[in-house]
């Protein structure tokens, strides 16, 4: 449910709103600080494994070919395991990689005891099978959440690794008082990555579930209208600034999972942050929202794969 206070409107006319003079500005869900205090915990718990059982969290990243966005997200990955006290490691390869060499590659970190946890960045080139990848990888190092058998037991019920970007929003969510429990969650965009297992996620039994879930695609007929139903907006569709403030209930949570670079060099999400935060109760920014977290819950899968080793 949203988290707006009660403005006591009496009629439409006492509504800044739907006046039109918008009075409300949305309070910002601050991703980068959450995560900081997540990266702190997760820390110390490092510390904890590596001196009762001398086991150093580690985790490789395969990065194959050369997409400036995967390079910048997998240097900030592994520079936040080296920062929490784990081994985080990067294995180049050439973007013409052989999808044979790029399996017995998973395949030796599969075997590697010192490996907890195994993320091959997406996309990979058109000439691989991504699904012929991933499930390759040993399904207790999977820390994305992406192999069949971690994506059915989310599917079922007990979630083992579950992926990061909606472990992270669930978790700005629960940090930031937000109730799922009776909400209607609309989740714009169906991908592996996101949209899927963040429905899954919001489906779960307890706290940061409970929710009525809406899941709008390529194919749902007028997505505004499903979005103007929210208590929480969830936009994942990969459309630069999309969502507008046509498509906000006043009052709903807005969280803006998108990454975009406009010609200009700044970043935008998929949300119009300037519209949307007069009508939205909170809402996440791009940057320091959603992304920051997705890092800290890598981490996080990262230290539990090697506890459970
Ligand atoms: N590309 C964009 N997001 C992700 C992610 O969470 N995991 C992997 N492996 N690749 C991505």
């Amino acid at each position: 449910m949203g988290i707006a206070p009660d403005r006591g409107y009496d009629s439409d006319l006492d509504n800044p709103n739907v006046a039109g003079v918008h009075a409300v500005t949305a309070r910002i869900l601050d991703g980068k600080a959450l995560a900081q205090q997540v990266r702190q915990e997760i820390t110390a718990e490092v510390a904890l494994l590596k001196a009762q059982r001398h086991v150093t969290p580690g985790l490789t990243v395969v990065l194959v070919g050369d997409n400036p966005a995967s390079h910048v997200y997998v240097r900030n990955k592994q520079n936040a395991c080296n920062a929490a006290g784990m081994s985080g490691q990067t294995l180049r390869l050439p973007a013409d990689v052989t999808p044979a060499s790029l399996i017995e590659t998973v395949e030796s970190l599969n075997a590697d005891p010192s490996v907890h946890g195994i993320l091959v960045q997406l996309p990979l080139p058109s000439h691989i099978d991504e699904r012929a990848v991933l499930t390759r990888i040993d399904p207790l190092k999977d820390v994305d959440g992406f192999h069949p058998a971690n994506v059915g037991l989310l599917a079922s019920g007990s979630p083992r690794f579950v992926p990061c970007t909606p472990l992270g929003v669930r978790e700005l969510l629960l940090n930031g008082g937000v109730e799922t429990r009776g909400a209607h969650v609309v989740v714009l965009g169906r991908s592996q990555i996101v949209g899927k297992p963040m429905a899954l996620l919001l489906l779960q039994r307890g706290p940061g579930g409970d929710a009525t879930v809406t899941v709008c695609h390529t194919g749902t007929r007028d997505p505004a209208s499903f979005a103007r139903q929210a208590d929480i907006l969830i936009a994942a569709m990969g459309q630069p600034e999309k969502v507008n403030a046509d498509w906000i209930k006043p009052g709903a949570v807005v969280i803006d999972v998108g990454m975009h670079k406009r010609a200009d060099g700044t970043l935008c999400g998929d949300v119009h942050y300037p519209s949307v935060a007069e009508v939205a109760s909170a809402i996440t920014p791009v940057p320091g929202g959603v992304g920051p977290m997705t890092v800290a819950m890598l981490l996080r899968n990262t230290l539990q794969a090697a506890q459970r080793s």
